[in-house]
């Protein structure tokens, strides 16, 4: 069994942050969702991964490397563009050669492992396997559709009006039949060779196709609010942890995560929480559900149930909730005259000021 792993991509939906970096990378609880996808695959038993790549490609292979830190061995394939979750499946035909594969993608944050998920593959010999969740908002994913006996039948991406409330999580399995599937598909309207298709495609002509369904939690990250609640789910789980210096006027609550080389001064966390390394928090509140990355300034501010990435300052603000803060951001108050907001903001940014 190999796995390919889809960290291509534009990352619309993320823009500013995804300007100039890959989705892939946004950091949950300081760690990018591509480590955890990474994770459940070397815990899956699987060792070889091919890994698509589009324009971010030089920031994920830094951040991935070879893979042996995960026990893993990365093989990286390039994507001209984004042309479909079927064309990935394409282009990696040589690297999958006659192997069994799991497809993940790598903005999907999932709890508990794709272990069973496999297991289940292997043991019932069928050509795919899909992994099903049942969602309040179908229309945004593909979705499963179901006979009169309650099986899957067919799947529909992203439709209007939804079929079921199933939707396909990013995590398949596949055996060399979907390799005649994503040749034969033709692109659909909005130009992608989808997988949804490709799928379809093996329904239609005859191949065992399983669904699987999980109830555990699952998270597409595509949007600013997806990141927050992911950070929240892992933070949830974390241990508290401080190997960095907190003075005696500060106070930490709960399980709190200080890296080393952080510095915590006359300041309350409150956690489930996590100080990157480098990181000095002078005079502040850092609230639950709250992720800072490494070397930042927060100093005389407030924020709670927010990710702000690495290098950033936030001084003086009371106080910031629900945000999502890139690297090298700068957020303070403004002295001088006329008395104003004075801003500094990148494409498709996206303040709220009360
Ligand atoms: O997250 C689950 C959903 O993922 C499924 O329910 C849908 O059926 C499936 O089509 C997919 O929908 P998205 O619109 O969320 O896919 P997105 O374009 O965000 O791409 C998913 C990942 O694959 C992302 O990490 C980027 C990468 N990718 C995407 C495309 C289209 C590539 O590497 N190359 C590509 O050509």
């Amino acid at each position: 069994m190999k796995a390919l792993v889809l960290a291509g991509g534009s990352g619309t939906r993320l823009r500013p942050i995804t300007h100039t970096s890959a989705k892939q990378l946004v950091p949950l609880a300081n760690k990018p969702i591509l480590f955890y996808v990474l994770e459940a695959i070397a815990a899956a038993g699987i060792r070889e991964v091919g890994m698509i790549v589009g324009d971010t490609a030089a920031e994920v292979e830094e951040a991935v490397g070879t893979g042996d830190r995960f026990g893993l061995a990365v093989t990286y394939i390039r994507q001209d563009e984004p042309r479909g979750l079927a064309h990935c499946v394409l282009i990696a035909r040589e690297f999958l050669g006659d192997e069994p594969f799991v497809m993940y993608l790598g903005d999907n944050f999932l709890v508990g492992g794709i272990g069973e998920f496999v297991e289940e593959f292997e043991s019932t010999g069928v050509n795919a396997q899909i992994l099903l969740r049942r969602v309040p908002d179908p229309q945004q994913f593909g979705v499963a559709i179901l006979g009169d006996d309650d099986q899957v039948v067919g799947l529909v991406e992203k439709p209007k009006d939804p079929p079921s409330d199933l939707a396909l999580v990013g995590v398949y399995v596949f055996d060399t039949t979907i390799h005649e599937a994503v040749r034969a598909i033709e692109p659909s309207w909005r130009g992608e060779l989808e997988i949804t298709d490709a799928i379809q495609w093996l329904f239609d002509h005859g191949h065992a196709v399983r669904a699987y369904e999980t109830t555990g939690e699952w998270i597409d990250t595509g949007k600013k609010d997806d990141m927050l609640e992911a950070n929240r789910v892992v933070l949830e789980s974390i241990e508290g942890d401080v190997e960095g210096d907190v003075d005696d006027k500060s106070q930490l609550l709960g399980r709190v995560v200080i890296a080393a080389g952080a510095r915590i001064e006359s300041s309350v966390v409150r956690g489930p929480a996590i100080i990157g390394a480098g990181t000095v928090v002078r005079g502040s509140y850092v609230g639950p559900y709250t992720s800072i990355g490494n070397d930042c300034e927060i100093v005389e501010s407030e924020i709670e149930h927010s990710i702000v990435l690495e290098g950033s300052t936030i001084t003086g603000i009371r106080r910031i909730d629900e945000s999502l803060i890139g690297r090298n951001v700068a957020v303070g108050r403004s002295d001088g005259q006329p008395v104003a907001y004075r801003l500094l903001l990148g494409d498709h940014s996206n303040v709220g000021i009360v």
